[in-house]
């Protein structure tokens, strides 16, 4: 971002308030010209959103299912995750809207996952990682990681390591990360990641993982041809979900 519209996206964003409400929003939104969201026509694109059965993932899967994408939407407890793919399905007309089971701060539900993904679909062409929680009470995943390190940080990365050469495939795939402003409280420290039971704040541990986020984010990046698959992160402004 540079010139005029990049100076005034700096001053919303540095003022905080007026970037994530509404006038951030729409101020962007006029400045960019976005295109409106039901112009899109994602017919045959495979997009895979984790943490669909509420609030802001719901939202996107519906937007997506809405503009004609096949969308795949993962989460950790079935009942819930059906019925919302059901509830999808329903409102936009799309039947190519399904469920995957998984936790994804479970790495061998991430794996089994992954694999069930790949094997169910020709092509990948988009990865949403937007399951997030800020948990007040520590807790930690089966594989012994502090929850919100295990579901926001750590199973993620497994899942874009192992869903990246179907990304590829149909290239230029993407993977989003949906982040936090949040993660402006706290630096990335990678040898105090996860909050001792003695130290816990969830607010500062979710705070940790947005920043570890939004870093994995530019390693991802660096890392890979973006003419293979592009990574974003993003914050999604404030939004009124559970
Ligand atoms: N709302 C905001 O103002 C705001 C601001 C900044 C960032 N965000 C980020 O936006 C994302 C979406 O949050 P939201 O506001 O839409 O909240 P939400 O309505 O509570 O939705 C969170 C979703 O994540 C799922 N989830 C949480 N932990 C999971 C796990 N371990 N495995 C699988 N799914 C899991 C939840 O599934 P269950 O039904 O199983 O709980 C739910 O579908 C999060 O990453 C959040 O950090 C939100």
């Amino acid at each position: 971002m540079s010139g005029i519209p990049g100076a005034i996206d700096a001053t919303l964003e540095m003022l905080i308030a007026p970037s994530f409400t509404r006038i951030g929003f729409d101020v962007r939104r006029a400045m960019y010209r976005w295109q409106p969201l039901d112009s899109y026509d994602l017919s045959g694109r495979v997009v895979v959103v984790t943490g669909a059965t509420s609030g802001l993932g719901r939202a996107a899967a519906e937007q997506l299912a809405r503009d004609g994408a096949t969308v795949v939407t993962v989460g950790r407890d079935a009942a819930r995750t059906e019925a919302a793919a059901a509830a999808v399905r329903a409102a936009t007309g799309n039947p190519e809207v399904s469920a995957v089971i998984a936790d994804v701060g479970d790495l061998a539900q991430v794996r089994a996952a992954s694999a069930e993904i790949i094997e169910s679909h020709d092509r990948l062409d988009v990865l949403i990682h937007n399951a997030g929680l800020l948990d007040r009470t520590r807790s930690e995943s089966s594989s012994g990681i502090e929850s919100t390190i295990a579901s926001q940080v750590v199973g993620p990365f497994l899942m874009t390591h192992l869903l990246l050469d179907r990304l590829a495939e149909g290239a230029p795939g993407r993977v989003i990360t949906v982040s936090s402003g949040g993660m402006y409280t706290a630096e990335l420290t990678t040898d105090h990641l996860e909050l001792s039971p003695d130290d816990y704040d969830g607010t500062r541990q979710y705070a940790l993982a947005k920043r570890a986020q939004v870093t994995l984010n530019e390693l991802w990046a660096e890392r890979v041809d973006r003419r293979s698959v592009v990574f974003q992160a993003m914050h999604p402004g404030w939004a009124d979900t559970r």
